[in-house]
């Protein structure tokens, strides 16, 4: 049977009480409420697709993907612990020749000790057309053994400020002697 807990009275909940009424006071008095003219939108929300290519090269003499913490012993053979900061490039075609659209910037680190599972922390910074100069922010789980992983876009900035919505990835190629790897994004983002 679970315990119920009956809180005792005391001196500390008054002043709990006083202090969340004097919190609340003061969030009211800065909370505006904006129209989003204000804000310079003025269109509705719309969807847009993204298609590219993530170019991981761990190998050579110009790495865009770095181990900055290595895994913590030998024990882990699932990377568990590492930590991995990148600037992976992102082009239009598989081949890393072609057009440049942007740079995978963030990390990505060893979150399961079971499987290859990453936490993916990365902004997709845009170099080329409209979203030159935006960026979507990832914040997501990379089973990379898996056939497609999805990852949730959180945000973004530029004209994809107030962005959502999710990125399916799926390996297109990997060298396994060198570790590089090229993987297929499709983003589908909701933002103005
Ligand atoms: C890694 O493995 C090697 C050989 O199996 C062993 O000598 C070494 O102590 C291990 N290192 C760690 C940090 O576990
Ligand atoms: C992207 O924007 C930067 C900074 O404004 C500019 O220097 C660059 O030429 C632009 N690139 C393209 C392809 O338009
Ligand atoms: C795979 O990587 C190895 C070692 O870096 C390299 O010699 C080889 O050419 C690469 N294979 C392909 C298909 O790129």
């Amino acid at each position: 049977m679970a315990p119920i807990l009956i809180p005792k009275p005391s001196t500390a909940v008054p002043a709990a009480i006083f202090f969340s009424l004097f919190l609340t006071s003061l969030l009211a008095a800065s909370d505006t409420v904006l129209s989003p003219e204000k804000l310079g939108i003025r269109r509705r929300e719309k969807l847009s697709h993204l298609h590219f290519y993530f170019h991981d090269i761990v190998s050579g003499r110009d790495p865009t993907a770095v181990f900055v913490v290595p895994p913590p012993s030998n024990a882990s053979r699932t990377l568990f612990g590492a930590v991995v900061m990148t600037d992976d490039p992102l082009t239009e075609r598989p081949e890393i020749g072609s057009k440049l659209l942007g740079k995978a910037q963030g990390f990505y680190t060893g979150a399961s000790q079971t499987e290859f599972g990453f936490l993916m922390v990365m902004n997709f910074a845009f170099v080329e057309g409209k979203y030159n100069g935006s960026y979507l922010s990832i914040l997501g789980r990379n089973t990379v053994m898996s056939a497609v992983r999805e990852m949730p876009v959180v945000g973004g900035g530029g004209l994809f400020r107030f962005a959502r919505g999710y990125a399916l990835a799926k390996t297109h190629a990997v060298n396994f002697s060198s570790g590089d790897a090229v993987v297929e994004y499709n983003v589908y983002v909701f933002h103005y």
